[in-house]
């Protein structure tokens, strides 16, 4: 399967203590200035993570965008996040410090494609449930958006809401989707159907990477996103009584920090399947805890396009702004405030 990608970014040099704690001194001066608000995804670079008033995962980045009091959305993150803040908060001025962040998830799945897939389905009108990972057009196509946070509530409320035999469109990430569906108990329902596009990073961490970290270290915790090529082989192993239930934890990046807060003082080891850019909340969250990347190489080089000097730039030029149209964020916001109020 070819996946439409995202144009390859460059990757900035690593800025010196001193460039950093200057660049941070001029972020937070221009912020207060244009009476902005910095929200950075936990995948940032450790420095950007450190200048913005919020770190978070994607459903916490969204509330904070609807509810935060600025003029100024200055978001560290990637382009359908910025894009996701701005249909919230249409009277606020949303800006990203490079536009050319993308995603790859994302771009794998267009709004002609979930126009043609809802089709197949006339007359029937499946209910479409896309991950907040997509472009306000698709959005615009959607029913409820989700996280992954609160992917199984969303897909247990419609089932709730709609009855048990409802027809589902899951999209655009299949190894989500798989996890939903295990959850739910919904393999063979043939009522609940995936697209299937993934993201490049969470695809390429693989089973064979568990396999390797389970014997460094057998006896460590395990952090999964469910994003990632190896949660199905890990669900796999738990059910094979391979590894302890008690120790597999299928969590948005949001939910691998509390994980962090709640084992404060337990020690050990933590083996973390996600992007790399996670381990600085989790090792600043319990320093005691050896949180070790399940594979080292997962680094999302759209979210490390974001760099201090950019975003000094944008709040000190108010560039970079991300506007959607009028009609079509209208369209979008309904899944995406139902995504907010889910879970
Ligand atoms: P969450 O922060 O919601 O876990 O999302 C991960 C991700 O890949 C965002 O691009
Ligand atoms: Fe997209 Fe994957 Fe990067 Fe997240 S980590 S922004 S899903 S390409």
């Amino acid at each position: 399967m070819n996946l439409p990608m995202a144009p390859s970014p460059t990757v900035s040099p690593a800025l010196t203590a001193d460039e950093i704690s200057a660049l941070t001194s001029e972020v937070r001066a221009l912020a207060a200035q244009q009476n902005a608000v910095i929200l950075a995804h936990n995948y940032q670079v450790p420095e950007v993570q450190d200048a913005a008033d919020y770190v978070g995962d994607s459903l916490g980045l969204s509330r904070r965008a609807a509810d935060v009091e600025a003029d100024v959305i200055a978001f560290c993150g990637v382009h359908f996040m910025a894009e996701t803040a701005s249909i919230l908060s249409p009277h606020k001025r949303v800006l990203i410090p490079d536009l050319d962040a993308g995603c790859s998830l994302a771009d794998s799945i267009t709004a002609e494609q979930l126009s043609a897939w809802q089709a197949r389905f006339a007359p029937a009108r499946p209910v479409t449930v896309m991950y907040v990972n997509t472009t306000a057009e698709v959005k615009a196509l959607t029913d409820y958006c989700v996280t992954s946070s609160n992917a199984v509530k969303v897909v247990e409320h419609i089932l709730e809401e709609h009855g048990p035999d409802t027809p589902i469109l899951f999209g655009p990430d299949m190894w989500l989707g798989a996890y939903v569906q295990k959850e739910l108990g919904l393999q063979g329902s043939g009522t609940f159907h995936i697209w299937d596009g993934e993201c490049h990073v969470h695809a390429g961490i693989r089973p064979s990477d568990i396999t390797a970290m389970r014997a460094d270290h057998p006896d460590a915790d395990f952090l999964i996103h469910p994003e990632c090529g190896c949660s199905t082989q890990v669900m796999e192993y738990v059910a094979a009584g391979d590894i302890a239930t008690e120790g597999v934890h299928m969590l948005s990046t949001g939910g691998m920090l509390d994980y962090a807060k709640e084992h404060v003082g337990h020690g050990g080891t933590a083996i973390m399947a996600t992007e790399t850019g996670m381990l600085h909340q989790l090792r600043m969250a319990a320093p005691d805890v050896d949180f070790v990347a399940a594979n080292e190489r997962a680094s999302c080089k759209y979210m490390k396009m974001i760099t201090l000097p950019k975003l000094r730039d944008c709040l000190r030029d108010l560039s970079g702004e991300v506007k959607v149209d009028p009609v079509l964020a209208e369209r979008a916001r309904l899944p995406i405030e139902r995504m907010v109020a889910i879970g």
